[in-house]
């Protein structure tokens, strides 16, 4: 089990990378992502999707990033070194380190590209295992006009400010509300809730990352014949939904059983949660690469 950092090609130890404090990155945030997951030891869950995000990201920030076939080399070389049973992936490409410390883009003098591979211990199959308690931050997701949060790019300090304010709300994890008022997303997942039966979630009109796990789901829920619909959430309906829960690359489906310290539902993971997770996991293999 290790943790290995590939930068621009080379692989380095943990305790041996290292980027200049001059990299646009570090100091302005000027950067694109992705988190992946392996399935096994090399396996990658919707690879496709994730490189495809990336690549719109970069358009957002007008980061011009090298071919697939490089960016692929990086990520596939740094899992094998890392060697680990499963793998937590994180893709950063920074605008690179700039000839003069300022906010114009043309004094970038390259991309870096880094890769961070560390061991990834999966959430517990049993559902029931992975329940959480939430809280509805004050801090607002980001007007999509100033910050939109389809650019998965490095400046996540909204998402840092909204965990705080959770934090000391007794919540675990933040849920977010756009400038409008209406649901958003987590700090670091997509938000879905359960009522008489029908699966909703925000759409991305509300300002939200599009999430590659919520993209996988709603193409399974399609193809399941499974009710659900995109649409605009108060917080007030979140929190009296018969059942909430967050997804992403790393949690996969998450049963909320409390926001701001009130019950959802019974207060357990929901039989539609349950019922979507079945789903999914018989499904995973389809989306590995
Ligand atoms: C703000 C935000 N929303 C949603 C997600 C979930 O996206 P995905 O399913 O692609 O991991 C993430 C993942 O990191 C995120 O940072």
């Amino acid at each position: 089990m290790s943790t290995v950092v590939n930068i621009n090609g080379r692989i380095f130890h943990k305790n041996n990378a290292f980027v200049s404090v001059f990299d646009r990155g570090f100091l302005f945030g000027d950067s694109v992502f992705e988190v992946v997951r392996t399935y096994g030891k090399d396996k990658i869950f919707a690879f496709d999707m994730h490189l495809e995000r990336l690549y719109k990201s970069a358009a957002f920030i007008s980061l011009k990033l090298a071919g697939r076939k490089y960016i692929e080399k990086l990520i596939r070389d740094t899992i094998r070194k890392g060697n680990n049973r499963e793998s937590y992936v994180r893709l950063v490409i920074t605008r690179g380190i700039g000839r003069e410390i300022g906010m114009n883009p043309d004094y970038a003098i390259k991309p870096n590209y880094f890769v961070i591979v560390k061991n990834f211990d999966p959430p517990p199959a049993d559902i029931n295992k992975r329940c959480i308690k939430a809280a509805i931050a004050s801090v607002r997701r980001n007007f999509k006009d100033s910050l939109n949060p389809l650019i998965k790019s490095g400046n996540y300090l909204n998402n840092v400010l909204a965990h705080i304010d959770a934090m000391k709300k007794g919540g675990v994890e933040a849920v977010m509300i756009n400038p409008q008022g209406y649901v958003a997303e987590g700090t670091t997942f997509n938000v879905f809730m359960v009522k008489k039966g029908v699966y909703y979630t925000p759409p991305l009109e509300a300002g939200i990352l599009d999430g590659i796990t919520r993209k996988v789901i709603l193409k399974l829920m399609k193809e399941n014949g499974i009710r659900y619909a995109e649409k605009s959430i108060k917080p007030a309906e979140l929190m009296s939904a018969d059942e909430v829960f967050f997804t992403s690359t790393l949690r996969e489906i998450q049963p909320v059983v409390s926001i701001n310290n009130r019950k959802i539902g019974n207060g357990k993971a929901g039989l539609f949660t349950a019922r979507l997770y079945e789903i999914f996991a018989r499904n995973i293999s389809r989306f590995l690469s």
